[in-house]
């Protein structure tokens, strides 16, 4: 007779598929001013509307960039039980996670149901409940070819939910000759809705003659056959991020002085930390050298104060106090990983340059850099 077994159930995601995302987003007017840099630096700090963190600039759209224009049906209703034309049979050794069915003999129950269906008894999934359709002789209602078996999942009514739901369903059959389970590869998600779309399934899911053929042993042990079911739920859209470029710098310039600077004997000075496009940074001085430039060279770097690892265009400078002029240098990229510097140049100055009155950069003792940030990748997340 009939027994059923329930197998572990897997991935119990969400019971509702949202179909409307609404991004609650502001576009923050964005007023931009091309401010060329000159080496006196007046009026270098003129605000200029920044895109805060957390919501979309007007550049990007206010959507989730991953969901489909077509806000609902993914299948037609009037379709549902769409056929599959070349469908791509394989093995697999995982038995079905969802439910499993065994006929005790396939061929009774196939007289059984004549023309009908064997419906099984139902099982829960994803927060819904479910049950296997079996048609050993096709479902004729829904143009079976001659000679095949039709199997549908079909979604009950009991959870109160009208929307639609999208699961991954696989039919399965096992095969005592192989010992593993046949299935279909086929992994796009299936649109079910309770009262207009409660099941999907495939009409033409096996030819019959090959089914009952014995040396494929999927009827075994004197008649017996174990059919089961994949239904991965689908959870709904909830995440994403967006990568992209800040060019059009809030505050730009971070000058630092340091006084005193031939007496100052650590390794390495930072600055406090200032703000920029959002985004909060110090520098980096090392007064004799980092590494390979320790004894020869004075080295200078960016560095984010909150360690992200943004990829950084910026210009670092040593002032010259007496032509105010400076000593420039570019970086581009991601940090230095290897020496937790951030971005900068072990061998920004020789030493010699800093020590010679004559260049400048050292005027009172004190030693003046400075950092223009040009931009810097950026990396925002959303949550619906
Ligand atoms: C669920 O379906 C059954 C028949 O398939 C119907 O009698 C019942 O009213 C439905 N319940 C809901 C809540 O739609
Ligand atoms: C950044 O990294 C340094 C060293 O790895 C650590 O001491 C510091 O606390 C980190 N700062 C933040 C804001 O995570
Ligand atoms: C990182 O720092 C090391 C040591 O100073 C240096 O050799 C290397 O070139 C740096 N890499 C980059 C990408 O700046
Ligand atoms: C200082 O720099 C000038 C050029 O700027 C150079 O002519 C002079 O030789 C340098 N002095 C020393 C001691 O290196
Ligand atoms: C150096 O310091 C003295 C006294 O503090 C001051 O008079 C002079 O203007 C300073 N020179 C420069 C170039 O800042």
């Amino acid at each position: 007779m009939f027994v059923e077994e329930e197998n572990n159930k897997r991935r119990s995601y969400g019971s509702i598929f949202v179909y409307c995302f609404f991004c609650v987003v502001l576009v923050v007017g964005i007023v931009r001013f091309a401010k060329p840099y000159d080496n006196l630096r007046q009026n270098l700090m003129e605000a200029e509307a920044v895109v805060e963190e957390g919501f979309f600039d007007v550049k990007n759209s206010g959507k989730p960039p991953c969901q489909s224009s077509r806000s609902r049906s993914v299948s037609d209703p009037a379709h549902n039980h769409e056929k599959l034309t070349a469908p791509a049979w394989v093995y697999r050794e995982l038995p079905p996670t969802s439910y499993c069915v065994k006929f005790e003999s396939f061929a009774t129950m196939m007289k059984q149901v004549n023309d009908g269906k064997y419906e099984s008894r139902p099982f829960s999934v994803g927060g819904h409940t479910w049950s296997l359709l079996l048609y050993p002789n096709g479902n004729k209602q829904d143009r079976a070819p001659a000679g095949y078996m039709s199997a549908y999942v079909r979604i009950h009514n009991s959870s109160l939910t009208t929307s639609d739901v999208y699961a991954e369903i696989k039919f399965f059959f096992y095969s005592k000759t192989q010992d593993k389970y046949n299935t279909l590869v086929d992994n796009v998600p299936k649109r079910f809705h309770m009262i207009t779309n409660p099941e999907w399934g495939m009409p033409n899911l096996y030819h019959l003659p090959t089914f009952l053929a014995p040396q494929n042993g999927f009827v075994f042990n004197g008649g017996q056959s174990v059919f089961g079911v994949d239904v991965f739920v689908t959870p709904p859209f909830k995440n994403w991020e967006v990568f992209s470029n800040e060019e059009n710098i809030r505050d730009p310039f971070l000058d630092w002085n340091l006084p005193l600077f031939s007496t100052r004997y650590r390794d390495s000075y930072t600055s406090g930390s200032f703000s920029s496009g959002g985004r909060d940074w110090v520098l980096k001085v090392y007064p004799n050298g980092a590494g390979h430039a320790t004894g020869n060279h004075l080295s200078l770097y960016l560095l984010s104060a909150s360690n992200e690892t943004h990829y950084v265009q910026a210009k670092l400078r040593v002032l010259d106090q007496i032509r105010f002029t400076h000593l420039e240098k570019q970086v581009e990229g991601w940090p230095n990983a290897t020496t937790e510097n951030g971005w900068g140049y072990d061998k920004f100055v020789p030493l010699a340059d800093i020590k010679n009155a004559t260049k400048g950069f050292l005027v009172n003792d004190t030693l003046k850099v400075e950092v223009e940030i040009l931009s810097f990748s950026k990396t925002d997340f959303f949550s619906v």
